[in-house]
């Protein structure tokens, strides 16, 4: 294990995270894992600790993971969403954030659709923020849980090729993982339409592919992004017939990804388009492994960002 002492108090993006911070974090999910492998799955670290959910967008998987991790480590939890609170009514998010840290919450996990609501907040808040996914910037914990699962599968990442394909673009899910993934050494490809794949990314060092193919045939790893219909304001593309055909994995494509390739997927699927169903429930993926190990890194950057906060 990373021989260092965690000093952040939030969790806004892997972009500012050192390789030795993030090493750091998939090693302290793993004492988490195990937790999570025992009879009674249950520690008492967070025990006095209140940790709000703040779901300003949907999610299925994310929120019910924190959830789950919150109580897995003895937290008082709250759960609120945007129509439950007076967000609707027009108060301003940090009026709302600093009336919950009122209330001594200690880490308030938060969905926004905003990029960089999580920042802002971190600064003007004594208590820990961690971003549960903010627009299309960032979702650090996707990350860590797809580099963990990464890792516990093909037991290294340094030197892997891992292509990322679909709506780069407006995909936080994509940033996470680039920047991460860089830092510990990976090769890593994107590749999708050419209007959802932004070339700036060459300039960090991602090898930008608008071919499935070249994207595909040596990856080690091929991470597949959902459309996202809800963030697109124009025609990307001329239709998810032909998305699907183009860029999708299905019977066509397979034949370019290498028998011993990992399928990932962060969810949720739009199955048919970027991923056939045999793909997605095939030997080959490890859709649902990556849920799981989410809540062993959910416990784990909770249990961090509980121990260097002032309030404790
Ligand atoms: N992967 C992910 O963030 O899924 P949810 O939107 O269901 O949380």
């Amino acid at each position: 294990m990373t021989d260092m002492k965690w000093t952040r108090k939030d969790l806004i993006g892997l972009e500012d995270l050192s390789a030795d911070e993030i090493l750091f974090i998939l090693d302290t999910a793993e004492e988490f894992k195990k937790v999570n492998e025992r009879r009674v799955k249950k520690v008492p670290v967070l025990r006095g600790k209140t940790v709000i959910n703040f779901f300003v967008e949907p999610s299925t998987r994310t929120r019910a993971s924190f959830e789950l991790a919150e109580q897995r480590l003895s937290a008082d939890i709250v759960n609120m969403s945007a129509s439950s609170s007076s967000l609707s009514k027009g108060e301003t998010l940090l009026d709302t954030a600093k009336n919950i840290e009122a209330l001594q919450v200690d880490i308030i996990v938060m969905r926004h659709a905003a990029s960089g609501a999580h920042q802002f907040l971190a600064k003007n808040l004594r208590c820990g923020v961690i971003n549960a996914g903010d627009g299309a910037h960032e979702h650090p914990t996707q990350g860590l849980l797809d580099i963990f699962t990464i890792r516990q599968k093909k037991k290294k990442i340094k030197g892997l090729n891992i292509s990322i394909i679909g709506d780069i673009l407006h995909s936080r899910v994509a940033r996470s993982n680039i920047y991460a993934l860089l830092k510990l050494g990976a090769n890593v490809t994107i590749a999708g339409p050419p209007t959802l794949l932004p070339k700036q990314f060459e300039q960090i060092g991602v090898r930008v592919c608008d071919n499935l193919k070249d994207a595909v045939e040596n990856a080690d790893v091929v991470n597949l992004l959902r459309i996202q219909h809800e963030r697109q304001r124009a025609s990307y593309f001329p239709s998810i017939g032909e998305y699907a055909s183009v860029y999708g994995i299905n019977r066509e494509s397979i034949k370019y990804v290498k028998r011993d390739a990992l399928i990932m997927h962060p969810g949720p699927i739009n199955r048919g388009v970027e991923l056939e169903s045999e793909f997605a429930d095939g030997d080959q993926s490890v859709i649902l492994e990556q849920v799981t190990n989410g809540l062993a890194v959910r416990m784990a950057v909770l249990y961090l960002v509980a121990g260097c906060l002032k309030t404790n």
